[in-house]
């Protein structure tokens, strides 16, 4: 399948085939291609995906999500968190290999960029782990597998679940299987002229 069917052919899917098993293999494989291959802000790679295996995990976590019915029904779970802290304690071991002029310039801009700013720290976990979850989600697609973006859950009771420590964000949960029963069509799509500006609002 080529990038723009990928694209064109993704749908947040809500009915998922119980029956269908993705083998641990498959979802460890599916998840590295975008921890491989996702772009992050100096390449920090905030996010921080929980692969949901446990099926008593799986049903707490629908509970907490108002029973939406894929957190079970999926073959594969994660609740995608990010690690706020991640500027601090990977920008070394991350740029370690790099030359060390190209390490002069980027670990004081990385400190400079993040430190005492609690906003950037959240927003960057946001910003990875949003394309994060759009190169899983369409390297799902392109391999035949459905997927559905999800933030409709109790956040604080989803991070008891997990056992979320404080210095990770989470962002949103994906659910990936396969997927039956038919799409809606796409509707209310905004229009262009209305969305997208030209140099400036
Ligand atoms: C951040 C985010 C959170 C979402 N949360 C949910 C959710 O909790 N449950 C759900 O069924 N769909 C959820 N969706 C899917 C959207 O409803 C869907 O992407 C949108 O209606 C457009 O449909 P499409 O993805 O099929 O094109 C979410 C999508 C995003 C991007």
């Amino acid at each position: 399948m080529n990038t723009l069917d990928a694209i064109q052919q993704r749908r947040a899917t809500k009915q998922f085939d119980t029956q269908h098993v993705m083998t641990l293999d498959e979802k460890k494989a599916l998840l590295n291609i975008a921890l491989q291959n996702a772009p992050s802000a100096f390449n920090l790679q905030h996010w921080r995906p929980v692969l949901i295996e446990d099926r008593t995990q799986r049903e707490k976590i629908r509970q907490a999500a108002w029973g939406q019915p894929q957190v079970t029904d999926a073959s594969m779970l994660i609740v995608l968190c990010g690690d706020l802290s991640s500027w601090q304690s990977q920008a070394k071991n991350i740029w370690g290999q790099a030359s060390e002029p190209v390490q002069q310039y980027l670990l004081p801009a990385i400190d400079q960029y993040y430190r005492d700013k609690e906003q950037v720290q959240r927003d960057e976990v946001m910003r990875s782990s949003g394309i994060f979850a759009q190169t899983l989600m369409l390297a799902a697609k392109a391999q035949g597998y459905d997927s559905c973006p999800m933030d409709g859950f109790d956040f604080d009771a989803v991070g008891e679940i997990i056992n979320k420590p404080a210095n990770y964000q989470i962002a949103l949960m994906v659910a990936i299987g396969k997927g039956i029963g038919e799409h809606y069509p796409r509707i209310g799509k905004l229009p262009f002229d209305e969305v997208v500006k030209i140099d400036r609002f």
